[in-house]
């Protein structure tokens, strides 16, 4: 009778409240159990009479040390709140006729969801068996991890931090092997297996995991939290049958992922949708969720640059549609017919008048994003770092070299670099490098920052500083807003930072020089990099900007070492006497090489798992293959 009750109220209550989400979410019902810790140590049990059910699931998901509650209703309703899950050592689950139990969703799954970032299961054991390192203990491996309240690294268990595409890992205790995956099983295996799926739609699972800011295919698979229709109406709950009724239920489409109010594809339709909360419109598409960068339909390809492709393509890898060429709105168009007549600039359709090697691009209809390249192949596979023919530069990448060099990045010395830019966030701290390439752009990697539509009001880049917090006395460094974060081709990882008003040239700061096209530095050239990162417990200062020189290697080379996994996109260095590399906050810098008497900005440092690890290559992003967009981006603006 009382689950009957219960469940009736809910519903309703899932009715009326279509408009905001349910803390309930995060948690895993179980209908007359209670938890009940093992020993006497019960003062971590938070006890609070009275709340809703509501109320409890919400304080219980905004406090980092609740990890489940027990909701009594008899004989009075008291809200239970414990930092613990059933797991056989701190509590166990008993039954309890007058008591539900809410335990967090994520502390239960002994599966992963994508990638297994948010994973906070208790394996602890490698695939190959071997037991994982604490990871606030650095031995017998060093790295960079800090466990936080927040991160997830407790214990030893296998975790994801850095988003590793194989699923959750962890270093391990055996010091001939520094880390190895987990192999913790994908939550769509097993939960869903009594539902039928056509081959297809099998086989497609398998390739793909869920998506959350994207979608790929038809959208069956994406899980994001967008709940509302292209027209901006709010969804209707899928737990609920107002105003629309409709045969949804999230119990019997289990793996259909029904939650809340968000956009679905439950029933094949050619992208997620939902019922919306009004009673006129009853379902409507969420068209504004964007395809995937790597879903890119294969109706149609390019030839070379795609110079003289004239097909109809008429959308971007980030799943918007074009602007018309001829039309100035919402981005003021630099390529028209008349500029350009040869280029056939007819329509949207994704043309390449200015002969851009990442191919057919297009204006968008996004403010947000003035241009971005399309959703369509190059026909054939042709490398893109094939070397340019003459090498030129301009007025750039000079610097003083008189300017004093005495101490020691990870075996650096402090040094000169003029167009090292410190990134700062809005409590002005220094948390990742950058390089002046003009008088109002910098350049930086896309790790630094949580997605390409952050809000930048209170970033700023500092610059002709010798040290992360300058000393008084000191030359005055400059300090100037970040106004505007543009990222680069997906696979670049890399961004370009505008500052609010250009920076005054001296003799600490200046541009460092782009490289032509393509170029490829020879073998073994020496270059420096540049940062105030970590410096590892190494008798080097990290307050102060460190230089270190370090010799270019081969891809092929260097694919020796990491078994083919570095792409053509990247470079890499050689560590030199062992140990030199770039680490944490030095992330986005420079990788700059001398060329005649111009320094130019051949690599930007990106982060690895292991830093300044001796004998170690360091992989950077190589800046000649995104030069055409970098110029771009600053012609256009
Ligand atoms: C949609 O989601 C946002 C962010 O999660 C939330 O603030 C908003 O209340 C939701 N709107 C509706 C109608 O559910
Ligand atoms: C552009 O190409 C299309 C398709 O080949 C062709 O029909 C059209 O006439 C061309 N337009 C111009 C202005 O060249
Ligand atoms: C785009 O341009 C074509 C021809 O250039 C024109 O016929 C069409 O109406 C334009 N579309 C929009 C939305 O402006
Ligand atoms: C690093 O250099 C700064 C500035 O010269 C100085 O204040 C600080 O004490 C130094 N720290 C160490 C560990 O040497």
């Amino acid at each position: 009778m009382k689950l009957h009750i219960s469940c009736v109220l809910l519903a309703l209550w899932g009715g009326f409240v279509t408009a905001s989400r349910s803390s309930l979410n995060d948690f895993q019902r179980s209908e007359g159990r209670e938890l009940v810790p093992t020993s006497w140590n019960t003062a971590r049990t938070l006890i609070l009479p009275g709340l809703t059910l509501e109320e409890c699931a919400r304080r219980c998901s905004h406090m980092l040390d609740c990890r489940a509650f027990n909701y009594e209703t008899r004989p009075v309703i008291t809200c239970k709140q414990l930092p613990w899950v059933e797991d056989g050592n701190n509590a166990e689950v008993k039954r309890n006729v007058n008591c539900d139990l809410y335990e967090k969703k994520v502390y239960v799954r002994k599966c992963i969801v994508g990638k297994g970032e948010d994973y906070r299961g208790k394996v602890s054991t490698t695939k190959s068996g071997h037991t994982c390192q604490q990871w606030w203990s650095k031995f017998p491996h060093d790295h960079r991890w800090t466990p936080t309240a927040t991160n997830g690294l407790e214990l030893n268990y296998c975790r994801n931090p850095d988003g590793d595409r194989i699923g959750p890992w962890c270093y391990t205790t055996d010091p001939e092997r520094r880390y190895e995956s987990c192999n913790i099983p994908h939550c769509k295996d097993g939960t869903c297996g009594s539902v039928q799926h056509s081959t297809a739609v099998v086989k497609r699972r398998l390739r793909s995991s869920y998506t959350t800011h994207c979608f790929r295919g038809r959208g069956e698979d994406y899980r994001g939290k967008v709940n509302e229709t292209t027209g901006a109406i709010p969804c209707q709950r899928w737990d609920s049958q107002h105003p629309h009724e409709h045969p949804f239920y999230p119990k019997t489409y289990e793996c259909k992922g029904l939650e809340e109010n968000y956009c679905r594809n439950p029933d094949g339709s050619e992208a997620p949708w939902c019922f919306t909360s009004v009673p006129e419109m009853r379902t409507a598409l969420c068209l504004q969720i964007k395809r995937c960068a790597d879903d890119i339909e294969a109706e149609d390809c390019y030839h070379e640059n795609g110079k003289n492709y004239r097909g109809v393509v008429r959308k971007t890898r980030k799943g918007i549609v074009c602007q018309n060429w001829s039309v100035n709105m919402p981005h003021k168009t630099k390529y028209d017919k008349s500029t350009h007549p040869e280029a056939n600039l007819t329509e949207n359709y994704c043309r390449n008048p200015d002969g851009d090697q990442h191919g057919p691009w297009c204006y968008t209809t996004d403010p947000k994003t003035e241009f971005d390249y399309c959703a369509i192949k190059q026909c054939e596979k042709v490398s893109i770092i094939e070397p340019a023919e003459k090498v030129e530069f301009n007025e750039c990448g000079k610097r003083d070299d008189r300017i004093v060099r005495k101490l020691r990045i990870v075996g650096g010395v402090p040094g000169n670099s003029p167009w090292t830019v410190s990134l700062r966030d809005r409590k002005g701290n220094h948390f990742c490098g950058g390089s002046l390439v003009s008088s109002k752009w910098v350049i930086s990697t896309k790790q630094c920052f949580s997605s390409c539509y952050v809000d930048l009001p209170g970033y700023s880049a500092m610059m002709g500083t010798l040290f992360r917090n300058p000393q008084e006395g000191e030359a005055k460094p400059q300090t100037i807003s970040l106004t505007k974060i543009v990222c680069g081709p997906s696979e670049s990882q890399l961004v370009m930072l505008q500052l609010q008003h250009p920076a005054q040239f001296n003799e600490r700061v200046s541009q460092i020089c782009l490289p032509p096209e393509r170029y490829i530095v020879p073998d073994e050239t020496l270059c420096e990099i540049a940062g105030w990162g970590e410096t590892k417990g190494t008798s080097v200062n990290d307050s102060v900007l460190n230089v270190a020189q370090v010799p270019v290697l081969s891809n092929k080379d260097c694919n020796k070492y990491f078994r083919g996994r570095v792409r053509e996109n990247e470079m890499c260095t050689n560590s030199f006497h062992g140990g030199v590399g770039a680490c944490e906050r030095d992330y986005g810098g420079p990788l700059a090489c001398q060329n005649s008497d111009c320094w130019v900005l051949e690599g930007v440092i990106i982060p690895m798992r292991r830093c300044g690890h001796p004998g170690q290559p360091n992989i950077f992003i190589r800046v000649s293959v995104y030069v055409d967009w970098i110029k771009k981006v600053m012609e256009m603006a």
